[in-house]
Order: C-alpha cells, then sequence, then structure tokens
C-alpha cells in the first residue's frame, strides 16, 4: 500500500534533528561482517528500510542479527553462513542492489553464489559488468540464469589486476570485499575513493586486512588468510546531510543536522554558499539556515567524490528554483536522474532537459539519446500539487518542493523515501512542518 503525504507549504523549517549512519556504507559494512570468523558490531546505524533488507538478507544466508533500534547498535554473527532459496531473496531484491556485493563473501565462505535480478533506485540501467567482469578477473566463473547470475569458484579466488573502465563505488566495494582473502595482491586501479568506501576499508582493516589507498585512485589489497569481527562506529550520512541543508535553505528557515561532518561534505558547503545559504559549524554538527536576501544561480557538475555527489543533486534543483537566473547541472554519475523534474515543472518550476553535456567534465553520456544535462529558470513561484516519488532522492526534493510551495501537495509513495531517511515524518513535524500521513 503506497503511503501519501499532505503538506501544507509556506512554513519555514526551524529546529535540530540529528544525523545518523550512512546508509551507503553502513549496507556494505553489513556484508564485509560475512566474512569475519566472529561477530561483529556496528554503531550508529539509522533505522532505514534498508538495513532492514540487509538485515533480512543476512539472516536468510544463515547470519543472525541483533538490531538495537533505539541506540543504533547492530550485531551480525556469521557463524553458520548458507546458500539460501533463491525464491526467498527474490521476494526482498526489488527494493535492493546490495545482493551483488554478497559475491565475494560468498564465495570465499561457501564455494558459490546466486545473484537474483537487483533493484534500487530507477535513475538509469545500472548494469553490474563491472561486478561480474572483476569477480571473472578473480578466477571465479559466471554463468546467466533467467532470474539472475550464478557464480561459482572451484579453484578459489586468486588475486589479480582490475581497472574499472570508470570509478564505480559498488565495483570497488565488490573487488574490496573480494580480494582481502583472496590468494595473493590485488591492484585495483581507477577505484572510486568516496568517504563511504574509505570507511568500509577502516571496517576491513579492523578485521585483520591489509589495504593501502594511493593518491591516483590505485587500491592495494594484500590478501591474508582470514578476517575476525570487528567494532565500529558509522561515518555520518552526508546525503541526508545535504538533504536537510536545501530543506532549510528552500524554505528560508535554519536547521542544525547534530551528527553532520564538515570533511566529508567540503563541495557541498561551497556550493551552498555560492548559492546564497549560510552554515556554522561545530564539533558537533552544522546549522544550515538562509541568511536573508536573494538566492544565486550557478552551474555544477555532478562526478566521482571529490566531485559534487550526484545524491546531493535531486534536492538541490528545488532551491535552484528559488535561486535569481540560470542554473546548469551536468549529471555525469547517472544517464537518466533528471524525470524527477517533470512534477517541479508541474509545480511551476521552469527546468528544461537537454541531451548535451552542458559542462566540461569529460562524460560517458555525450552524444547519447539522454537527458542528463539540466537548464533551471529561476527564481519561481512553486504551487502545491499532487505528484508521486519516482526514486529516494527526488522522493526527499518532492517534500522540499512541497513544503516551499504555496498550497497543500499530496505526496504519494513516500514510503520510497523511508528506504534511506531515518524518521522523516517525525523529524519534519519537529521543524515544524504542516503535513499528515495517510495510509
Ligand atoms: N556502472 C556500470 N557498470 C557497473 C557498475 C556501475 O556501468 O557494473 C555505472 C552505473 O550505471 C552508473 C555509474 O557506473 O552510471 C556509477 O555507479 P556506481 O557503481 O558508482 O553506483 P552504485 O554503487 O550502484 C552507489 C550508491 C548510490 C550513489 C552511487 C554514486 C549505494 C547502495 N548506492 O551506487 O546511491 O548514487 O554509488 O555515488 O551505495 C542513493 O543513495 O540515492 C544512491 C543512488
Amino acid at each position: 500500500m503506497t503511503e501519501k503525504l499532505i503538506i501544507k507549504g509556506g512554513k519555514s523549517l526551524q529546529g535540530i534533528i540529528k544525523l545518523r549512519g550512512a546508509k551507503n556504507f553502513v549496507t556494505k559494512a553489513m556484508v564485509a561482517a560475512i566474512l569475519g570468523d566472529s561477530a561483529s558490531t556496528l554503531y550508529n546505524v539509522p533505522y532505514i528500510k534498508d538495513v532492514e533488507t540487509v538485515s533480512r538478507l543476512l539472516e536468510l544466508h544463515g547470519c543472525s542479527v541483533e538490531y538495537k533500534k533505539a541506540e543504533g547498535v547492530l550485531q551480525i554473527n556469521p557463524a553458520n553462513v548458507l546458500s539460501p532459496k533463491i525464491a526467498d531473496i527474490d521476494i526482498l531484491v526489488g527494493s535492493s542492489r546490495i545482493p551483488i556485493l554478497f559475491c565475494g563473501p560468498l564465495l570465499h565462505k561457501l564455494g558459490e553464489a546466486f545473484i537474483p535480478n537487483l533493484g534500487g533506485c530507477k535513475i538509469g540501467d545500472r548494469p553490474i559488468d563491472y561486478h561480474l567482469e572483476s569477480l571473472r578477473l578473480f578466477g571465479a566463473i559466471i554463468e546467466k540464469a533467467k532470474n539472475g547470475v550464478k557464480i561459482t569458484a572451484p579453484d578459489g579466488l586468486k588475486g589479480t589486476k582490475i581497472n574499472l573502465p570508470y570509478p564505480s563505488v559498488g565495483a570497488t566495494e565488490q573487488v574490496l570485499l573480494t580480494a582481502c582473502i583472496s590468494d595473493g595482491v590485488t591492484q585495483l586501479s581507477n577505484a572510486a575513493v568516496e568517504p563511504e568506501i574509505i570507511d568500509l576499508i577502516n571496517v576491513l582493516q579492523k578485521m585483520g586486512a591489509i589495504i593501502s589507498v594511493s593518491t591516483d585512485r590505485v587500491i592495494t589489497i594484500e590478501g591474508v588468510k582470514n578476517l575476525r569481527g570487528f567494532r565500529h562506529t558509522s561515518l555520518p550520512d552526508r546525503a541526508e546531510a545535504a538533504s536537510w541543508a536545501n530543506a532549510a535553505l528552500s524554505t528560508g528557515g535554519k536547521v542544525f543536522v547534530e551528527g553532520a561532518n564538515q570533511q566529508d561534505m567540503t563541495t557541498f558547503l561551497n556550493v551552498f554558499r555560492k548559492i546564497g545559504g549560510e552554515f556554522d559549524i561545530t564539533d558537533s554538527g552544522i546549522c544550515f539556515y538562509h541568511p536573508g536576501g536573494e538566492l544565486n544561480s550557478i552551474p555544477i557538475e555532478t562526478n566521482v567524490h571529490p566531485g559534487f555527489l550526484t545524491d546531493w543533486m535531486q534536492p538541490l534543483v528545488v532551491c535552484l528554483t528559488q535561486a535569481n537566473g540560470l542554473s546548469i547541472i551536468h549529471e555525469t554519475v547517472y544517464e537518466n536522474r533528471f524525470g524527477f523534474t517533470d512534477a517541479l515543472n508541474k509545480m511551476g518550476a521552469k527546468i528544461q532537459l537537454y541531451r548535451e553535456c552542458l559542462g566540461s567534465v569529460p562524460c560517458r553520456f555525450r552524444q547519447m539519446n539522454y537527458k542528463h544535462s539540466a537548464a533551471i529558470f529561476g527564481s519561481t513561484h512553486l504551487k502545491g500539487a499532487d505528484i508521486e516519488v519516482p526514486d529516494l532522492r527526488a522522493g526527499f526534493s518532492y517534500l522540499i518542493a512541497a513544503l516551499a510551495a504555496e498550497g497543500e501537495s499530496r505526496v504519494s509513495g513516500v514510503e520510497i523515501i523511508e528506504r534511506g531517511y531515518e524518521s522523516f515524518f517525525d523529524k519534519l513535524l519537529a521543524l515544524g512542518a504542516d503535513i499528515e500521513l495517510l495510509q
């Protein structure tokens, strides 16, 4: 059943919200726990659907999982890892891309893995060719089946040299999770180095792995015989922090995001300041606010870290509808992440999409049939509308648009937002939003 939120716009958000661990790290650290020969404990774990999904997946694979939601503490014991029934995992994967990362750990523990067709946000084709090619280089045998991919490693997995065609986050994690206890040395070139990946490396090092990262996107992993469990506190969720920052700015408000970390958000903070937002950084978090005056338009290109994170883009678009002049966004990570702008146009925004690369980053979508650049003409007066959430970040951007708009909006499908935003409804209420949830 889809949940619908009624939002009466026009109130500025004011107050404090607490940020917990990063969705895009926590779910991977949970998979890393399978590699240990003792239990692991993860702290600062947010209560979101993706954590629930990966917990269920781990249980189906024989791990015991105990989650204390209020404390944010998750314990995983991988003592009895087993192959689950394919039909059972199929039920879960509609909403997640994490199963692909089970490959390496399962190949090491069981000699085989079955990866169902994957879910996740519909923001592009999201193929898994880099994952499969990397696993082949480790010595795995890949067989395509009707409902997924069967992978075996009859001769074990051996360290190898891998050069990714693009610094994919998931493929880098795949290689890390596979290489740590493969035989010999693995050298990964053109790796992604997002903060969430560096924190995964922290976890693997605590488990006994030997991994070095050089400044040229090369990661070297020296295989060890076995790994132990870990105790680790997740880094904060920089995508969620930026979402609340945009919500504060678009509604002319002030939100203290407790737990937000400057270090992982430098690129976002620069952009936020350039468009006219302000922030105060303390040891316990970042206070984002609208200092008064007009907002400014800006050209932005999304990119791999340390560039502007693609997950920051969708909520920022709403702020840019409120900025004076022409903003340009060139999305270079996903080919199809602008579909959500139709609903914003329906609310009064003026956003036009282009197939051309409106920027200077060498982009894989050049001269292809993807509308991956956007021109946003501002400022525009947004009006409430009936809109439906298409994916996670677009969903949060619709909430922002509805909060900034004049009149009432009905936002349906908001359960998608629960995949990655802990207690967003309660947080909105605490910040003074005029909202009501219909089920
Ligand atoms: N790609 C391929 N082949 C592959 C793998 C990736 O062509 O085998 C392409 C993708 O299609 C995409 C690009 O490479 O165009 C980047 O994909 P990447 O592998 O880096 O992304 P991901 O691992 O699937 C994670 C996050 C995303 C985030 C990206 C980029 C998780 C669960 N998801 O996805 O988060 O946008 O990295 O930083 O960690 C979100 O949180 O809303 C979200 C979509």
